[in-house]
């Protein structure tokens, strides 16, 4: 899949002004890429991975999908597109509370019609995350990094052409975010693509290009 974004511009008001929290975005994601995107606190990233699969409307501006518009699809296509297509770790808590932690992870399998096991698959995306232990537990009995495992296999359960994840490492110990680096650059192997929104030096560097964000304009660079 190759995932293109023209001229995405986006603004918010704050107070009486209006400013533009990515302006004229340009970028094309290719199948197998693994790319970082770096930049400020506030620099535009969640807003421009939110743009990028369409779960935030662009002011301006068009997101192609194998060439395909995407907001000219309706809203249940768009959502088909990410379920079927996309794992996205957002950033901060995304987990349904009344949920357990397994039931969380198959949830995305059960919004559409599939032949499998969600039940199989989910247990085994835990033992790959190491939380076995956690199938019963609900959002609010897990600690951060726990949480950020859970969203990972939630967003692996239905094996994505292409994984989003905002900040994956950024509450975890280092042991934790290394072995997550393995996991990302084991999928990738496989021919997984990713675009990760982080600060984490040592897994820009696992990537093959880095984009950065400054003040809502991104620029692209090899890695
Ligand atoms: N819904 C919103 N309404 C108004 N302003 C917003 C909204 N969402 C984001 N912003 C502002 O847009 C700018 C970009 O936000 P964004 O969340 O994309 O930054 P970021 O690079 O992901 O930051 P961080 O590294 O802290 O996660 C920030 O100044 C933020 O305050
Ligand atoms: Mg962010």
């Amino acid at each position: 899949m190759r995932l293109e974004a023209q001229h995405l511009t986006k603004s918010y008001r704050r107070g009486q002004t209006h400013f533009n929290a990515v302006y004229n975005a340009c970028f094309s994601l290719a199948d197998g890429a693994f790319v970082s995107l770096i930049g400020r606190s506030g620099s535009g990233k969640t807003t421009l991975l939110n743009m990028a699969i369409g779960l935030l409307s662009p002011d301006s501006g068009e997101i192609l999908v194998d060439g395909n518009n995407l907001f000219s699809l309706e809203d249940r296509q768009r959502s088909d597109f990410r379920n079927e297509k996309i794992g996205y770790i957002p950033q901060g808590r995304s987990l349904l509370g009344n949920l357990t932690a397994l039931n969380n992870t198959r949830l995305p399998f059960h919004l559409q019609r599939r032949s499998g096991d969600s039940l199989q698959k989910a247990r085994e995306l835990f033992i790959q995350l190491g939380i076995s232990h956690l199938e019963n537990s609900y959002p609010k009995e897990l600690s951060g990094g726990e949480l950020r495992r859970v969203a990972l296999a939630r967003a692996l359960i239905n094996s994505p052409e292409l994984i989003l994840a905002d900040e994956p490492t950024s509450d975890l110990d280092i042991d934790t975010a290394r072995e997550i680096w393995e996991l990302f650059s084991r999928l990738n192997a496989q021919g997984v693509s990713f675009l990760v929104a982080t600060h984490d030096v040592e897994l820009s560097r696992r990537g093959n290009a880095i984009w950065q964000m400054h003040s809502g304009r991104l620029t692209l660079e090899a890695g």
